[in-house]
């Protein structure tokens, strides 16, 4: 791997903020320490932060005269699990947890400050790091848009450490990375009766078995098989015992998919069989589809640019990254900028790559990693900002 020497020469520092950020996590809008150890730190590269952005994040600008203006995105939030890893830097906060790895994101970030305040002025352009919260199911991307983090803005990156892909791997990809995920919840309400005398019923539960069978039609028999989409129904709740019949169950469940038209198509699907299940078991059923996060959709251009930075780090093991139906909020940002989302390698165990997959109470990742991101970010700039 080349990592860059100005990377490499404040190593230390990188893995110490992620360390520190690891033990002291916060949720979503509630990272108001992370929030100003950043700003401090930015602060002492003799940047000048806001913060507040977005509720809790920050956002500083490095202007190196005139020319384009680089977005760089790290989101901040934990998440609500009891840590297992084992690691002398646990959490030490009861029930959260940097189980997802934007403790390196904001170490990362923090590192290419560093390095660029450090740098000798030979840019045209700006560099505007984003610190942004609640990634982990609020969307505090809207919220920083809303704020003006865009304005200006030219081009857009991000970066997650993947542990589905080993150290010195990094996906890269245009068009579609990560799903749509939406949320559904759907309420049955049929007549209840006797176990033994479902005459005169409208059994719930049958009509319930009816419905999850025939959705999974929409992804086997509607949409492309090409194209990827998920239905999950992930929550049935209903009834009271075994000899009656049910008067009402409800369902909630995700639904996935790689593109709008895709996702359109779900939902006026989902309505359409919603309606006819229930004009055949004369149920009364109510359907809430609520949007989640877009597809994160990648530009051409820009992720170009970061398939030849990420090169010259890993050589042609910069490619495709390990797909996923996950959501990720930088979608929003992408709906407004060109910009590219992808993926650093980081899986503690090359042999295992799932033994540690994001989210669990054990995740940890190979720090090594934390060098690759922001010597991608120098290499890309380089080549955007260069004189
Ligand atoms: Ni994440």
């Amino acid at each position: 791997m080349n990592i860059r020497k100005e990377i490499k020469e404040i190593e230390k520092m990188i893995i110490d903020w992620r360390r520190d950020f690891h033990q002291f996590p916060e949720l979503s809008f509630q990272e108001h320490r992370t929030g100003d150890v950043i700003a401090d730190e930015l602060r002492s590269m003799g940047l000048e932060p806001k913060v507040k952005v977005g509720k809790t994040g920050v956002t500083a600008d490095l202007k190196f005269g005139n020319g384009p203006v680089i977005g760089l995105r790290a989101d901040m939030d934990a998440l609500p699990i009891q840590e297992t890893s084992g690691l002398p830097f646990s959490s030490q906060n009861d029930g959260v947890m940097h189980a997802c790895g934007h403790d390196g994101h904001m170490a990362m970030l923090l590192g290419a400050a560093k390095a660029l305040t450090q740098k000798d002025n030979q840019y045209n352009g700006t560099v505007r790091f984003i610190f942004q919260p609640a990634e982990e199911g609020e969307g505090g991307a809207r919220y920083m848009i809303e704020d003006g983090c865009l304005e200006g803005i030219d081009e857009i990156y991000g970066i997650h450490v993947w542990n589905y892909q080993p150290v010195g791997e990094v996906g890269v990809k245009d068009g579609p990375v990560l799903a749509a995920a939406d949320m559904f919840d759907i309420k049955i309400k049929g007549i209840g009766g006797h176990g033994a005398a479902p005459q005169g019923t409208v059994d719930s539960v049958v009509v319930a078995s009816y419905l999850v069978q025939a959705l999974q039609t929409i992804v086997s028999r509607n949409t492309n098989p090409l194209e990827s989409t998920v239905i999950s129904i992930g929550k049935i709740n209903g009834g009271n015992n075994f000899n009656i019949i049910a008067d009402e169950v409800s369902l909630s469940g995700t639904a996935r998919a790689y593109s709008e038209e895709n996702r359109n198509l779900i939902k006026t699907r989902m309505e359409e069989i919603i309606k006819g299940v229930e004009k055949t078991y004369n149920a009364n059923i109510t359907f809430d589809y609520k949007d989640g996060y877009p597809p994160t959709i990648n530009h051409v251009g820009p992720t170009q640019k970061v398939l030849k930075a990420a090169e010259k780090v890993v050589g042609d093991k910069a490619g495709m990254p390990y797909l996923s139906m996950g959501g990720e909020d930088f979608a929003y940002y992408l709906k407004e900028k060109p910009g590219c989302f992808f993926f650093v390698g980081s899986a503690p165990n090359e042999q295992e790559l799932f033994e540690t997959p994001h989210h669990c109470s054990h995740f940890t990742m190979d720090e090594r990693a934390l060098l690759v991101g922001p010597s991608i970010y120098l290499n890309l700039l380089d080549n955007i900002m260069g004189t």
